[in-house]
């Protein structure tokens, strides 16, 4: 019997095609709010309406017992993201509902968008693009939106899984960064490759960096991993770059260090209670803020959807998907 899939907000086509040819009808929710994500009650509208085989979910579903509840058909959820903790990877497996990612095609997008904030703030380019927009530019100045060089600093990771790595490879070789790492595994690789060297404690770490830069998904282990203790053991002059999932910076912590300068600046493509934003982030000078864009790309997003279509097709021939996450 033909197998129908919801595909919860429009996603490359390329996706769609390869679903199709192999068979599947696939609806994708229209949505009512733009290009917004879907609200809970728009989801399970919509899964009300049919009786779905399969979702491909965004990172913005909460995929929970209640949605799997109101959609008893629904063998697989594949994911359209690397990271998957939107998705109740126990209830999942109660209910023996497959639950997939897209890992590994997004990697190179998010760590050249980590590269890009830190570069944005060390170069001051967003104030000076604003300023000069502005008209506020009336002619050169010596003392102008000085900033500081990124090449030869010292860069601390927290996690190098393979956005990790992509991170300290460009960091080492472009930008001659000394490269420290955290992460619960020893990666031998980037010790060979890049010179990195490992610490192993986070505390350890953060006094010898100029930016730290998070690349951990998000557990119980990695909320606020960067707390207000932590932004205290950074150096003045430092960035904190966060590309990972908001929850693991305490965000009104971080308002509070920005303010009084605890540390120099950061910049965040997501945030603690995306879409909102903590009070008094937006208007800080020494912030730069992207909305969960860093996996933006041509080629990273079509990869998200042939993979999430693929998932689907490789479970539904009876074979285990690539990217179960929930074995
Ligand atoms: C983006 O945040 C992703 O998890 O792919």
């Amino acid at each position: 019997m033909t197998k129908r899939i919801l595909i919860t907000r429009e996603i490359p086509k390329n996706g769609l095609t390869l679903l199709r040819e192999h068979g599947f009808e696939v609806d994708v929710c229209p949505g009512t709010t733009g290009d917004a994500p879907l609200s809970q009650e728009e989801l399970l509208s919509h899964l009300r309406q049919n009786s779905y085989d399969g979702i491909i979910s965004l990172l913005t579903d909460k995929i929970d017992a209640t949605l799997m509840e109101a959609a008893p058909s629904v063998k697989i959820v594949a994911n359209y993201a690397a990271g998957f903790n939107n998705i109740d990877l126990a209830e999942a497996k109660k209910r023996g509902i497959v639950a997939t990612n897209t890992p590994g095609v997004s990697s190179l997008a998010v760590a050249e968008h980590a590269i890009a904030l830190m570069l944005a703030l060390t170069t001051r380019i967003v104030e000076a693009d604003l300023f000069t927009k502005k008209g506020k530019y009336k002619g050169w100045s010596p003392m102008a939106f000085i900033g500081t060089d990124l090449s030869g600093k010292t860069l601390g990771l927290i996690g190098v899984g393979s956005i990790g790595i992509e991170v300290a490879r460009i960091a080492a070789q472009g930008f001659a960064m000394k490269i420290l790492y955290y992460d619960v595994v020893p990666n031998e690789k980037i010790e060979k490759d890049y010179h990195a060297q490992r610490i192993t404690t986070v505390e350890e770490m953060l006094p010898q960096a100029d930016v730290v830069s998070l690349h951990v998904p998000l557990l119980d282990s990695t909320h606020h991993l960067i707390n207000a203790a932590r932004l205290n053991m950074m150096k003045k002059s430092a960035f904190l770059v966060n590309t990972s999932r908001g929850p693991v910076v305490d965000e009104n912590a971080l308002v509070t260090a920005l303010k009084e300068r605890v540390i120099a600046g950061a910049a965040l493509d997501v945030f603690e209670f995306e879409p909102e934003l903590a009070p008094g982030l937006a208007s800080l000078e020494n912030v730069i803020l992207t909305p969960h864009i860093a996996s933006a790309r041509d080629h990273a997003r079509a990869e998200m959807a042939r993979i999430a279509a693929q998932n689907i097709i490789d479970f539904f021939d009876g074979k285990k998907p690539q990217n179960q996450v929930n074995p």
